[in-house]
């Protein structure tokens, strides 16, 4: 099974969360966090050999170099087939190889709140083929399933305007997606996503005073 996390940490920093900024203390102890500029060191408050990860914003920008570094090593081929241009796409296939790197920085990372080396271990290599992470593994195992939910589930009850989930519908930004009291706070109050508009042929508007509080 996956190593469970303390879901009290990230309880008491959920103000810190509201704020958009990674908090130092998440429990993020990714194996393969270490990445350059952004070494993980013990962390004083969270017990014995905790790993801090980089902040959001500095993962930004540790991203960005390896973005840089497989454009550069693509040039010229952005545009074809992902799985022809990369050496190990085994699902991601039928986009663009520039939509793949795309994905892996904006949609992969940012869903979990990672920098490329946590999957790609050999990224300072210039290696991204390699499957030695286990976490890679999983990312693509959870492609699989995310393709199902979307291909498969989903159109069985939206045929028509059939909506997707994404790694960060569960992620959030976490390695174990948040339980239910963690997903504060509510639309349309701060920090929350803006209220909702109304949906043409959506469902009715909640009755006043049915949401609880
Ligand atoms: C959560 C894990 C995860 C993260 C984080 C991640 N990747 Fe990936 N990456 C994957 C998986 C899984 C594949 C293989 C997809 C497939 O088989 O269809 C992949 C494939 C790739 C490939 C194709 C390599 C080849 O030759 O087959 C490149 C290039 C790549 N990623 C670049 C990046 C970059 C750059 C970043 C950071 C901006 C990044 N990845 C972050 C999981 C990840
Ligand atoms: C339907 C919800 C859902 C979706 C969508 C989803 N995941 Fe997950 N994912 C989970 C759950 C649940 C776990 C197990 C977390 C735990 O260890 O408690 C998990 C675990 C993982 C792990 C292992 C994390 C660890 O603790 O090491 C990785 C990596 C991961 N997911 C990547 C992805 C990526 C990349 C995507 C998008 C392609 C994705 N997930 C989409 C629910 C989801």
């Amino acid at each position: 099974m996956f190593p469970r996390r303390k879901f009290a940490v990230v309880g008491s920093l959920i103000a810190a969360v509201a704020s958009c900024s990674r908090p130092q203390a998440t429990p993020t102890p990714a194996p393969g966090a270490a990445a350059p500029g952004g070494a993980p060191t013990a962390a004083t408050t969270g017990g014995p050999a905790r790993r801090v990860p980089p902040s959001r914003d500095s993962l930004v920008t540790l991203r960005a170099a390896y973005v840089a570094q497989v454009m550069a090593q693509i040039a010229g081929r952005e545009n074809e087939p992902a799985e022809r241009v990369f050496k190990n796409v085994q699902v991601l296939k039928g986009i663009t190889a520039a939509e793949l790197v795309r994905k892996m920085d904006k949609d992969y990372s940012v869903a979990m709140s990672w920098n490329c080396t946590n999957c790609h271990r050999l990224a300072p290599q210039g290696n991204f083929a390699s499957d030695t992470s286990t976490d890679k593994r999983r990312a693509r195992f959870m492609q699989q399933m995310q393709d199902d939910i979307n291909h498969t589930v989903l159109p069985k009850l939206y045929p028509k305007d059939t909506p997707a989930v994404t790694c960060a519908t569960c992620h959030r930004g976490y390695n174990e997606p948040p339980s239910a009291e963690y997903l504060l706070p509510e639309r349309g109050k701060p920090g929350g996503l803006p209220p909702q508009n109304a949906r043409p042929g959506g469902p009715p508007p909640a009755p006043s005073g049915s949401r609880g509080h």
